[in-house]
């Protein structure tokens, strides 16, 4: 009898994830012969009545390379051990979510998704003996455990993009532009996109920011006597001083957004200049996954029927030092923040770009 697998998507959306749905069941189907099932948003497909699954097949691939977002759906609500019941109080369904996977004659469910996601999959392995392989994913490329995730490059191109724009309208009216890029907690999005697309500074959570640096940077006159400056600002990015430790972390995990208005009013008498700021929010999440992150999630999609077939079950692929291999769930959860010593700051500084801190070069 054919193995019969599951495969999901959780959390927040990422470039590339149809690519990694598409590369998972035309290896399975073509290879295998494996029955392969879609479930719908997240866990929460094996939990509805009547349940949402999908049997796919390589008709069920088609388009899905190019194509943005997850044909499955996806939730960061569907935590099967704290579930939202209706009157808003969790409850735990794992217990049942466990008896659906069997019912529905699953060997085990592939999860594609970042540490929140991967840390429920390790529970449910843990817990209540569902086998799971992991996909990880995150625009943020701040999971430790593999070099790069698909949808970094492609969020990375969308912010350099709307650099480029703002740089054409900044040097026509002699303005200053924040531009607020995602990331959370980690910078990754914000340093990248920043050098490629030619920042004046850049502001990072790694790097907590003096704003007397900030304004001196800005507005240096550039060629033909004209004075604009573009800032980077991370999501998470916290001037110097301005609370304890706890309460920025508290604050960066409570809230995404506001980064970009908050650095604008820390300069408020220290420039002149007039200073606009512009979110890029989920546009950096939406679209069509640039060529680098296709490759990467069909990459993963193979590593995970890999995986599979040799019953490696509690484990996630990866990508390390350039080829796709396998870690233990277990080490999804360690956050890889920017280095502040690291090259690409170090590259950034030593091209003129200011960080919140003087980088020694
Ligand atoms: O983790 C990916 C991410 O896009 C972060 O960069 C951002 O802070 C967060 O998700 C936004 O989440 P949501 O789509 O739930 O607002």
């Amino acid at each position: 009898m054919a193995r019969r697998i599951g495969i999901c998507t959780g959390g927040g959306d990422a470039p590339g994830l149809n690519a990694v749905i598409r590369g998972f069941v035309k290896h399975a189907v073509r290879h295998h012969g494996w029955e392969i099932v879609g479930i719908e948003d997240s866990f929460n497909g094996l939990l509805s009545d009547p349940p949402r699954l999908h049997p796919m097949d390589l008709r069920s691939c088609r388009g899905l390379l190019h194509r943005g977002g997850t044909v499955l759906g996806t939730t960061n609500r569907g935590d099967p051990f704290a579930f939202p019941g209706d009157d808003g109080v969790p409850s735990d369904r794992s217990r049942e979510l466990a008896a659906a996977v069997s019912a529905h004659g699953l060997e085990g469910i592939v999860v594609i998704g970042g540490d929140g996601t991967q840390t429920i999959g390790l529970r449910l392995m843990r817990e209540r003996g569902v086998r799971v392989v992991g996909v990880p994913k995150t625009i943020d490329n701040d999971l430790s455990a593999t070099d790069q995730t698909f949808g970094f490059a492609s969020a990375v191109e969308v912010a350099t993009e709307a650099l480029d724009r703002l740089h054409t309208t900044a040097e026509s009216h002699d303005r200053v532009f924040f531009l607020e890029v995602m990331g959370r907690n980690a910078g990754h999005i914000a340093l990248s996109a920043g050098i490629a697309g030619g920042a004046d500074v850049i502001l990072l959570p790694e790097i907590p920011y003096d704003p007397a640096r900030v304004a001196a940077k800005i507005l240096k006159p550039r060629g033909l006597g004209r004075s604009f400056s573009i800032v980077v600002v991370a999501e998470g990015a916290m001037p110097l001083g301005s609370a304890s430790d706890a309460e920025i972390r508290k604050r960066r995990i409570a809230r995404a957004g506001g980064a970009a208005a908050l650095a604008v009013a820390q300069l408020a008498g220290r420039i002149e200049a007039e200073v606009r700021s512009c979110v890029l929010g989920h546009l950096q999440r939406g679209g069509s996954p640039v060529a680098f992150d296709r490759i990467l999630a069909t990459r993963f999609g193979v590593g995970a029927v890999d995986l599979v077939a040799a019953d490696r079950w509690g484990e996630m692929v990866r990508l390390h030092n350039g080829v796709i291999g396998s870690v233990p769930l277990e080490q999804v959860v360690t956050e890889r923040l920017v280095d502040p010593t690291g090259e690409l700051v170090r590259t950034a500084a030593a091209t003129g770009v200011a960080l919140g801190a003087e980088i020694p070069l």
